[in-house]
């Protein structure tokens, strides 16, 4: 598999990589309402992205006046099967540190529903929420203006964890992927998916996360182990943002 180094861009430490997400967020958002007059972002759960969140929508940083809050669209790339109100809820994590706090219209903030139905019904009501907003029509996907996206330890981004079935789907939109490891259900954008954005930015930081970063940047190995190494934008710019703790295992540094 090709390596994935000329996407990294390696900051000094987690303020650094938050700052320059930051930006990203912004530069992403102004380009696509000046384009299209809107911006559809997946968000990621997880902890990485929570300092983002929160300085996005602090009053004394340049970034929330920046953001034409009115025309962004907020949508999740995986959610857990808790609901909205629980501690662990991806929505619920976004709507405390950001939505809560920015004048984004109800109605274009778009979550997963796992307190309303079964997985795979939740999955398959996502999908059509996707479809209603794209709008698409038959075997057309989803372009995300941007897709945020964390690592773990282990090397699953969203809820794509090593070995599970949904890394093999090729036709859905969304699933409901059971992750033997949580012995749970994960509800999740699949590969094309996301792999349709224009832009995709990871978000790495923190010395636990080296072994996983190094084995991706190196692109050995089955990618089922490592389901960040399988997201390749086929139209679109991928970035690794990574902090130094997650960077210093890698070889040349
Ligand atoms: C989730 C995520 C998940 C996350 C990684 C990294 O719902 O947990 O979307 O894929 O991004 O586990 O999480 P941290 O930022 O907490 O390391």
């Amino acid at each position: 598999m090709v390596s994935l180094k000329e996407n990294l861009r390696i900051v000094a430490d987690a303020e650094a990589l938050t700052r320059t997400a930051a930006t990203v967020f912004v530069d992403c958002a102004q380009k696509a309402i000046e384009q299209r007059g809107s911006c559809a972002v997946a968000l990621s759960g997880g902890t990485t992205p929570q300092a983002l969140y929160a300085l996005l929508a602090r009053d004394h940083e340049p970034f929330r006046r920046r953001v034409p809050w009115a025309q962004m669209h907020f949508f999740w790339g995986d959610e857990r099967m808790v609901p909205p109100e629980h501690p662990d809820s991806n929505y619920g994590m976004a709507y405390r540190t950001l939505l809560s706090k920015v004048p984004v219209p109800p109605a274009n903030v778009h979550r997963f529903k796992p307190e309303e139905a079964e997985p795979h019904s939740a999955a398959r009501a996502y999908e059509q929420v996707l479809s209603r907003y794209f709008p698409l029509v038959d075997a057309q996907w989803p372009r995300f203006d941007l897709v945020l996206l964390g690592m773990g330890v282990d090397g699953h981004t969203a809820s794509l964890f090593p070995g599970s079935a949904a890394l093999y789907e090729r036709n859905r939109l969304a699933v409901a992927n059971w992750v033997v490891q949580l012995a749970s259900y994960r509800l999740t954008l699949t590969l094309p998916a996301f792999n349709h954005a224009a832009t995709v930015v990871f978000l790495v930081s923190g010395k636990d996360k080296a072994p996983a970063l190094r084995a991706v940047m190196a692109g050995t190995g089955p990618p089922e182990r490592l389901p960040a190494q399988l997201i390749r934008p086929t139209r679109g710019a991928l970035l690794w943002l990574v902090d130094r703790a997650a960077a210093h295992l890698l070889p040349g540094l």
